[in-house]
């Protein structure tokens, strides 16, 4: 077979390809997808002896344990599932519907996204690994019943080292058509047993975080007093809101679509508004949440931050490496992102044990607690809350993980 280079790695007749990949990528407090960043931060490894045609899998990737291109011709699926690490359980992670550039974008983007995904299961204290799957093109032009269904027989194909669930451009109708033939689907509809909108304990996770965040800087676990400024109020960032004034924070908010600030000001008519997120920023702050896209803080924006701490939805708020120890040098508490916002993954994961929300919602509530280990230990150890929750999480993986290596007979 053609060694899998940007070139070669365009999609053969076949149905399915699997490969072992080796290399690194960056932290998971930099990966970055394109929906959730300002510029492109793919890595680049460095092009492997022969190949002529840039990095290939092998090249790009990341002590991943497993990544498995998925093609159907008829339907026009072509996918790539990524599984990091299954040390603590199966992967789950959802599937994004993009119509990503080249395959080689999409490579990266789900390699990136899955190493994630096991990091904030094992620090959200999850029995799960981390996994994640792409599906490239626009879904508004080719997602069909078929294609789903095709896609639905890959995931089934893995046998349950992968649990799949809605990302961008995938729903829960979505999931409901690949359990059709797959049992390893979450985020399902409700009238499926599922969990619905995630974003409901997204929003209170970060809300957690944010209070421990609180008591860590100010003293009392508690925003009542504080102005917040909330950067994107969409599905999460309203939630969010909604949290803070009835714990009777001050809140400022921004969003490009004057569609979703006229919603939250009709729930919440004392609510203000900034032009956009750059005067945000620069404005009045003692909590800075980015709960719109990735990258939200670059060299500017921590130059231009008056707020004491950073606490917000947004995956991948740091632009790049570096940035979690300006913030440091700064005095600002940064609340790692993939922390605070598990409250979605934790509710999605519980429908593998038939949903309830009371027990997510206490799960959720856990973030309160997880936050304060990682600044205590970030404390500890001198260095950014970042790092201290990479930190965390490894050692999950490797303590429990080892487990697995207990024979039973
Ligand atoms: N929904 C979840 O359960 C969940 C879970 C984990 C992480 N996240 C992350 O949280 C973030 C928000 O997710 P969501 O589900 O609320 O998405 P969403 O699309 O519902 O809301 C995002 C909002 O941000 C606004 N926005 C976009 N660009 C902006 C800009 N430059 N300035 C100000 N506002 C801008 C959009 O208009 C939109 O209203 C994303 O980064 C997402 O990856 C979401």
């Amino acid at each position: 077979m053609a060694p899998l280079g940007r070139r070669a790695a365009a999609f053969v007749p076949c149905e399915q390809a699997l490969t072992h990949t080796v290399g690194t990528l960056p932290r998971p407090h930099t990966l970055a997808g394109p929906t959730e960043r300002k510029a492109t931060t793919v890595t680049e490894a460095p092009v492997p002896a022969g190949t002529g045609a840039g990095p290939g899998v092998f090249a790009q990737a990341t002590g991943h344990e497993q990544v498995v291109f998925c093609h159907d011709e008829p339907t026009g699926l072509r996918a790539i599932i990524a599984i990091y690490s299954t040390a603590l359980g199966p992967a789950l992670g959802g599937t994004r519907f993009y119509p990503y550039a080249s395959e080689h974008d999409a490579l990266a983007d789900v390699l990136n996204l899955s190493k994630g995904m096991a990091y904030k299961a094992a620090l959200a204290g999850l029995d799960l690994g981390g996994g994640k799957a792409v599906i490239i093109g626009d879904p508004a032009k080719v997602k069909t019943e078929a294609l789903l269904r095709a896609y639905g027989r890959f995931v089934q194909s893995l046998n349950g080292r992968y649990f799949t669930a809605c990302d961008v451009g995938t729903y829960s109708a979505d999931m409901d058509q690949i359990a059709r033939e797959c049992s390893f689907v979450t985020g399902r509809s409700v009238a499926h047993g599922g969990a619905g909108d995630s974003s409901v304990l997204t929003a209170y996770g970060v809300y957690e975080g944010m209070r421990a965040a609180a008591e860590v800087t100010w003293g009392a676990p508690t925003l009542h007093g504080r102005t917040v400024g909330v950067a994107g109020v969409g599905k999460v960032g309203h939630h969010l809101v909604t949290h803070l004034i009835q714990d009777g924070a001050s809140v400022v908010i921004t969003d490009v679509d004057p569609d979703a600030v006229a919603r939250v000001q009709a729930e919440h008519p004392d609510v203000r508004v900034a032009p956009d997120a750059d005067a945000l920023v620069a404005g009045d702050l003692d909590v800075y949440a980015p709960c719109a896209l990735g990258g939200a803080l670059d060299d500017a924006v921590v130059q231009a931050l008056s707020a004491k701490i950073v606490c917000g939805a947004a995956n991948n708020q740091l632009a790049h490496d570096g940035i979690e120890k300006q913030l440091q040098d700064r005095g600002v508490l940064y609340a790692p992102d993939y922390l605070v916002n598990a409250g979605g993954l934790i509710q999605v994961a519980d429908e593998l044990e038939g949903f309830s929300f009371d027990r997510a919602k206490q799960r959720a509530a856990k973030i309160f607690d997880t936050a304060h280990r990682v600044f205590a230990l970030a404390a500890e150890e001198g260095v950014p809350p970042a790092v201290a929750a990479d930190r965390l999480a490894e050692r999950r993986m490797t303590e429990i993980g080892r487990l697995r290596g207990i024979w039973l007979g």
